[in-house]
């Protein structure tokens, strides 16, 4: 088994990600995150909130709707400029990105003959209220950017920020993407944590290099090694429309080398369409010199989901202990779904089970703990290691005794006893 399909395998087999709608076969590229999934990720969102919004004190966070007034697409260029290129294979009728292809004249898969490429908007349509016609069309949005941007004046008003400062807000985006695949990594619902920082024109540059720096601190942070991060570059006709300068920080997935993250130079272009679009000026004062001017815009923005893709492979571990293999998912601590599990030696004891019960109901709100009594005390320490669990702490017949347990490490297996009273001390 590669790589890919053991992380595939270990996430369904113990409740990370499943297939979505996989009771009726599925939904092809499309995920649903259980129990340990949603808490990874919301360790990864709330360690990135607090780096970048909580923990500064120029960032303002939002939270906007993700249907917007259909006129905000128009306005920032999505309407006519988010496409992408689409070949159809004339023979087995296979779509395909012919930007993405060696030879964009021929079907990868059977060889026959694509179509010319056309351009495909990928910016999933709907329709609000009964009726189906050009006036109640609308999108669910691509990117959480523009909410931001609708919402710039909202907190010039309300904050009275000094510029620069920023936006930010974590949110699903929808894209109707010709060839998603590989896993999460590419979906046509996804999570992205984004911030859009207002800057003088004349910092852009300075300002560019701040964010690149921050994002590899995040990185740094969530366990990223540099050793798998590739930062390209992108040429002047492959940038996104609103951007004058990209660099994409692409990641070695095992697939393929490709985008996780992204930092843009978006100039004023979105402040600028949406003053004109709306009629409403969307300058911004300055306080000391009087002097009013459009704001330029440096954007980091991250994926939720490939986010927690690389964690995944970069945590992922197996070791041989005699004859077996270990597997180790080497979260760290701070994202780790479960940071300790209680463990009662054997489940066929009341007076095990009641202490071990107790110490959880102590730890539970002040951590997340689990009890776990489901099959022997060898399995359970496997379960925790595959999901992550930095410790497990074991109750035995000597804890009835002298009210001491088995403190286990998930990395090194070490173990050494403790107090009851001191389990507290060492959560995380
Ligand atoms: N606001 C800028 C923007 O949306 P992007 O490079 O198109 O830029 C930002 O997307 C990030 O969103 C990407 O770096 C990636 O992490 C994530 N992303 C984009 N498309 C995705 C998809 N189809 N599935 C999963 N994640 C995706």
């Amino acid at each position: 088994m590669n790589l890919m399909d053991k992380i595939i395998s270990l996430t369904k087999r113990r409740g990370f990600i499943f297939p979505n709608s996989e009771i009726y076969g599925g939904l092809a590229n499309s995920f649903d995150y259980g129990p340990l999934g949603v808490e990874l990720k919301n360790n990864i969102k709330k360690l990135w909130w607090d780096m970048f919004v909580t923990e500064r004190d120029d960032i303002y966070g939002i939270d906007s709707a993700i249907i917007y007034n259909a006129k905000v697409w128009e306005a920032s260029g999505h309407l006519k400029n988010f496409t992408d290129m689409l070949s159809d294979c004339k023979k087995c009728k296979a779509r395909f990105r012919p930007d993405k292809l060696d030879n964009p004249k021929i079907c990868p898969n059977c060889k026959g003959e694509l179509s010319k490429p056309r351009q495909f908007n990928t910016m999933l349509k709907t329709f609000l209220g009964p009726v189906e016609d050009s006036a109640n069309t609308n999108y669910i949005r691509p990117e959480t950017a523009q909410g931001m941007f609708v919402n710039f004046k909202n907190i010039i008003d309300s904050f009275y920020p000094d510029v620069p400062f920023g936006m930010a807000q974590i949110g699903k985006a929808f894209r109707n993407e010709i060839t998603p695949g590989n896993f999460i990594f590419r979906t046509r619902e996804f999570e992205q944590m984004e911030i859009e920082y207002f800057i003088q024109e004349k910092d852009w540059e300075k300002s560019f290099e701040y964010w690149l720096e921050q994002m590899k601190k995040w990185m740094k942070k969530i366990g990223i090694s540099e050793k798998n991060l590739v930062f390209k570059k992108i040429k002047d006709n492959d940038r996104a429309h609103y951007s004058k300068r990209t660099i994409d920080i692409n990641y070695k997935f095992p697939f393929k080398t490709d985008e996780l993250y992204g930092l843009a130079y978006r100039t004023d272009y979105d402040l600028k369409n949406h003053s004109k679009a709306s009629g409403v000026n969307l300058e911004y004062r300055d306080k000391n010199t009087g002097e009013s001017f459009l704001p330029h815009v440096i954007e980091p923005t991250f994926g939720v989901d490939r986010t927690m893709l690389a964690i995944l492979l970069e945590s992922y571990y197996e070791e041989k202990i005699g004859e077996e293999t270990r597997i180790v998912l080497k979260l760290p601590n701070e994202l780790a779904p479960i940071k300790i599990a209680i463990l009662p030696l054997i489940k066929k004891n009341a007076l095990l089970i009641k202490l071990a019960k107790k110490i959880y109901n102590n730890l539970k709100t002040k951590t997340n703990a689990e009890y776990d009594d489901n099959g022997t005390i060898g399995k359970r320490y496997r379960r925790h290691d595959e999901i992550g669990t930095p410790k497990c702490v074991t109750v035995d017949f000597d804890s009835l005794k002298d009210n001491t347990v088995t403190e286990r490490y998930r990395d090194s297996m070490k173990q050494k006893r403790i107090p009851i009273k001191d389990i507290e001390k060492i959560i995380i």
